[in-house]
């Protein structure tokens, strides 16, 4: 019963209509793009791509009126703003102003005449001539500062790499290496990704599945980021998008950002243990926060600087076409504006509305939390039995003080404002998304809660619990799979009501529920409890791929809209399309990562431990 009624949501068409196909092929084209090449390939050519606002020229005016009804819809994009890219030479070839804005504006205007309309320029985003365009093409503008040093930081990366692959091959598999050489080593790289715990430790072999956990929410994420750059960018039908917005199914996607708790939750529960583990034969003292924030950064800091450094230096020069330089170069000259609280892991609080790669956003608050998190253990753990009641509280409290944040300020969940019109922005100018969303206090819950959890999980061991004979546990992990997707989609039901104390309750309990039901999984799984999720999870293959994460992380938006925005033409969006980039981005991303992660992420990670002598394990 339960998939008919699946069937029937995908089958169903999603919409009630509420304008005809007929009415709607009068509406004009929210976006249209002329030849771009074609049109600065000519000496006079002139290009200008911006967006408009649309009035009536008489009254009344049916078509007009309709657009405006139309755009009431928040499921609808806002019709009485048309975005226009015009080869505005060939066009309006007779047009003899000299102001090359205000001829693309007349430009415009000359076509809505005909319509009855009257447009106005509300936003430029560039006008190109054929000189500035043959320039480009030809002589390259020469590198700047920030350009050389990303070039050679990556030659200096590579030269290391190479020395310590020659160092390890050329000293044989038996000597004793010199740590700081061979940590550079491709080769044994190469084998500590493609290892697996299986041999060793059996306490780290039990957290197998949280690699194929990895692999499945990086997929998820790449699969969600791929509809929203089709939102943000021209469309041939935009259309589909308005209709499929209000499909049930895309809840998924729409509310289910915040399986990203999830990453929190695998982060903290990670560190909790390895903690707990090393608290057993070790004294636990303040003095070794230093040390495992060092080793912390030292894994992420290089793979992270390097990919924002490229986004700041080098990807908007990498392609062209009508709409790269307001996608890419707009988000380029954001990065590099802001690369120096990317640095110090604080961009998420430092002008969050600007956005410069959105997903690193989860590298701050991880970084942000990860010192609260260490703060909190460190100081926990010298306090003996009393620590699980203080995380409990701690947890609670951190609900509660969201719920309180979000009522004070009016901040709402995500799917709230997950429309088409505020994602085409990357909902920027929206508080709720630049302060709840993005802010570490957002993902505090969850932390708390994963530091709980390595406790539970540690207990249970230690007590050599065999939490497989317990009946009802067994029921409970296989049941909260579907609860986690219950509760994602039950925001059809939650929109509905919007009152403030109901949303900021919402907001309270949205992501620690969440995190809840995925920690009840999770410790299912590293306790032993079989089933097909588990078996699924902790296949081998995940294994390399879930320790890529960080670079797949960091290298699939760069990809993915590259890959759109250096369409020529308004993208004819479709499941289909949507589901081809996906493809194209998750493999490339893998692809890229192996480099990335072999060369940039495990040689320091391997150096730092090395220098430090610490053995706190980080899975
Ligand atoms: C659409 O955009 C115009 C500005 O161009 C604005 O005045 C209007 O309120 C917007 N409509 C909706 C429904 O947001
Ligand atoms: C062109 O016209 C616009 C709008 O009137 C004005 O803001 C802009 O400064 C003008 N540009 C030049 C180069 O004169």
């Amino acid at each position: 019963m339960a998939h008919l009624w699946w069937l029937l949501l995908l089958v169903a068409p999603a919409v009630a209509r509420d304008v005809t196909d007929e009415e709607y092929a009068r509406f004009p084209r929210l976006y249209h793009l002329d030849d771009y090449s074609a049109c600065l390939s000519q000496p006079d050519g002139l290009y200008c791509l911006g967006t408009f606002h649309l009035a009536p020229l008489k009254q009344p005016h049916p078509v007009y009126d309709m657009l405006k009804e139309y755009s009431l819809d928040r499921h609808h994009f806002n019709r009485t703003q048309l975005h226009r890219g015009y080869c505005v030479s060939s066009r309006c070839p007779s047009l003899t102003e000299r102001n090359a804005s205000l001829r693309f504006e007349r430009c415009a205007a000359q076509w809505a005449r005909r319509l009855a309309l009257r447009t106005s320029l509300s936003r430029l985003s560039y006008c190109r001539t054929h000189a500035q365009e043959f320039a480009q093409a030809h002589s390259p503008a020469p590198l700047d500062l920030p350009q050389k040093v990303f070039l050679y930081v990556v030659g200096a990366i590579v030269a290391l790499n190479v020395l310590g692959t020659v160092y390890d091959i050329a000293t044989g598999d038996h000597t004793k290496k010199n740590p700081l050489l061979s940590a550079w080593s491709v080769r044994s790289n190469w084998r500590r990704l493609t290892a697996s715990y299986e041999d060793g430790d059996p306490r780290l072999a039990a957290l197998t599945p949280v690699q194929g956990v990895r692999v499945l929410l990086m997929m998820l994420i790449m699969a969600t980021h791929s509809g929203c750059i089709h939102d943000m960018l021209y469309l041939y039908n935009p259309r589909w998008i308005e209709q499929i917005s209000r499909h049930p199914v895309l809840m998924i996607f729409l509310n289910g950002t915040s399986v990203v708790q999830i990453f929190v939750l695998l982060s903290n529960f990670l560190l909790g243990y390895n903690l707990l583990l090393y608290s057993k034969s070790n004294i636990i003292s303040y003095r070794l926060l230093p040390y495992i924030t060092l080793k912390r950064i030292a894994r992420i800091f290089p793979v992270y600087m390097v990919v924002t450094g490229y986004a700041a230096t080098w990807w908007a020069r990498s392609s062209t076409g009508p709409l790269w330089a307001p996608a890419v170069g707009a988000e380029s000259d954001v990065c590099r504006r802001k690369f120096w609280s990317h640095m110090f892991f604080v961009h998420n609080l430092l002008n969050p509305e600007e956005i410069c790669l959105v997903q690193t956003w989860f590298v701050a608050v991880d970084m942000q939390l990860y010192v609260v998190a260490a703060l909190a253990l460190l100081a926990l753990l010298r306090r003996g039995r009393g620590a699980r009641a203080a995380l409990a509280a701690l947890a609670l409290l951190s609900c509660a003080l969201n719920g309180l944040l979000a009522y004070a300020f009016d901040w709402k969940s995500i799917m709230y404002f997950a429309y088409p019109s505020a994602l085409k922005t990357m909902y920027s100018g929206i508080p709720s998304f630049s302060w709840l969303y993005q802010a570490p206090w957002g993902s505090l819950p969850a932390c708390f809660i994963g530091l709980l959890l390595a406790f539970l999980h540690f207990d249970l061991q230690e007590a050599g619990v065999k939490v497989s004979s317990y009946k009802w546990l067994r029921g409970s992990y296989t049941w909260a799979l579907l609860l986690i997707v219950s509760w994602i989609l039950a925001g059809n039901y939650v929109r509905q009501w919007e009152a403030p104390w109901f949303t900021a309750s919402y907001v309270a309990l949205e992501r620690p529920v969440l995190s809840l039901l995925a920690g009840a999984i999770l410790l299912g799984m590293v306790n032993g409890l079989e089933g097909w999720l588990k078996h699924l999870m902790a296949w081998r293959g995940w294994h390399a791929m879930g320790r890529m994460s960080l670079s797949v992380l960091m290298l699939h938006w760069i990809l993915n809209l590259s890959l759109a925005a250096s369409r020529p033409q308004p993208i004819a969006t479709s499941l289909l399309s949507v589901v081809v980039d996906w493809t194209a981005t998750s493999c490339g991303s893998y692809l890229l990562a192996v480099p990335l992660t072999l060369m940039l992420e495990m040689p320091p990670t391997r150096l730092v431990s090395s220098l430090l002598h610490k053995d706190t394990k980080q899975a």
